[in-house]
């Protein structure tokens, strides 16, 4: 049993923040006879756990209902660290703006084209942040390696579905020191299949229900809750990035942004491997949809208008634009593999 005034020299913090927790309910010592608040050891262990998540950005409130419920601590950190990357993001992507206001704020012109950043950022900021599950991945967690062999449907999704992924596995020739990505990894069948490699791998999903699935197949995933536009994962954390059937819930003015988050965080030399559903460019979408039209399968029409298959040739007119080398595979008319290898900027002054 300790005193206030030990407890708070023992945690190196002081008698008020102690106070103000137990105002905010997070703790409850009791009472001493002389009226003197008594701590019990698991109390400074409270305090202890209590004092390292506020540091590190929880609110009061997040942290009572972890210890109010008993719940694990992991998951509030693992909520933390995808809203701090997208906050450092954001961050980031002001000072680029500020920067380059500095820069014309010398020239004549100088209003209207602050104006025009400025706009950017704030369009930037909201795509960052304003993507929306509203497929709930969450409900589809528990029955989706069950629902991917459902075959018999007049248009199958998941034709060709093991074959893209050992593809996508084969087409990486990941090496053993390596270190990859999955994002969208659901279950984590492709993350499996890089694992059983021995290859270290980060599995991102915005699902917590897909992740905890993961995480009981391959325990030995690092699984971080994230989204396309903002990873969870620092500049060139990653030698190759791998995606599967992920990316066609993204808009295709989201998906270049997606590319451009994948950019910053795989290293020199890296690769991307996207197995996804699209078409090779407008006109073929077009005509598949034309053809399930006349055909009368309005299960297909509607389950692609429900999503964003991609226009593969922009997505390839990115990455070249941006010194990628790419190679694509058809499976069938909507499923495509893609491969992208940052080879220009490889070895510098190559
Ligand atoms: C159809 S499942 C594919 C899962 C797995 N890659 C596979 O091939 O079986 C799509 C997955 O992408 C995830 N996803 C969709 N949009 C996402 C986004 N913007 N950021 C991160 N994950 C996303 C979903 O939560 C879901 O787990």
């Amino acid at each position: 049993m300790m005193k206030i005034t030990e407890v708070a020299k023992k945690l190196g913090t002081t008698q008020r923040t102690i106070r103000f927790y137990e105002e905010k309910g997070l703790i409850a010592p009791k009472k001493a006879s002389n009226g003197y608040r008594i701590y019990t050891e698991e109390e400074v262990g409270d305090l202890r756990t209590i004092l390292a998540l506020r540091e590190v950005g929880l609110s009061t409130k997040e942290i009572k209902k972890a210890l109010d419920h008993n719940d694990d601590f992991t998951n509030y950190l693992h909520n933390q660290r995808s809203w701090l990357y997208e906050e450092m993001l954001q961050i980031r992507d002001t000072v680029a703006t500020v920067e380059r206001m500095i820069e014309v704020s010398r020239r004549e012109e100088e209003e209207e084209s602050m104006m025009d950043m400025a706009r950017e950022l704030k369009a930037l900021k909201e795509k960052r942040t304003n993507w929306r599950d509203r497929w709930n991945f969450d409900e589809q967690a528990e029955d989706y390696d069950d629902n991917i062999k459902t075959t018999g449907y007049r248009f199958n999704v998941h034709e060709h579905y093991n074959e893209a992924l050992s593809k996508a596995h084969a087409w990486v020739e990941a090496s053993a020191e390596e270190r990859g990505v999955d994002i969208g990894a659901g279950t984590g069948n492709l993350t499996g299949l890089f694992l059983q490699q021995g290859i270290p791998m980060v599995a991102v999903d915005q699902s917590k229900e897909m992740l905890k699935v993961c995480a009981e197949k391959h325990p030995q995933t690092d699984t971080r809750l994230g989204h396309f536009l903002s990873l969870p994962l620092n500049d060139k954390e990653a030698d190759f990035i791998v995606s599967s059937y992920a990316l066609h819930h993204l808009t295709d003015e989201d998906k270049e942004l997606a590319l451009a988050e994948m950019d910053r965080t795989l290293g020199d030399n890296g690769r991307v491997v996207i197995a996804d559903l699209m078409f090779r460019d407008d006109s073929h979408r077009k005509s598949v949809l034309e053809s399930y039209q006349e055909s009368g399968n309005e299960e297909a029409v509607e389950a692609i208008e429900d999503e964003y298959y991609a226009d593969r040739s922009r997505l390839i007119r990115w990455w070249e634009e941006h010194g990628y080398k790419v190679e694509a595979h058809p499976f069938n008319s909507i499923l495509h593999l893609l491969y992208a290898e940052k080879v220009e900027r490889r070895i510098p002054n190559e």
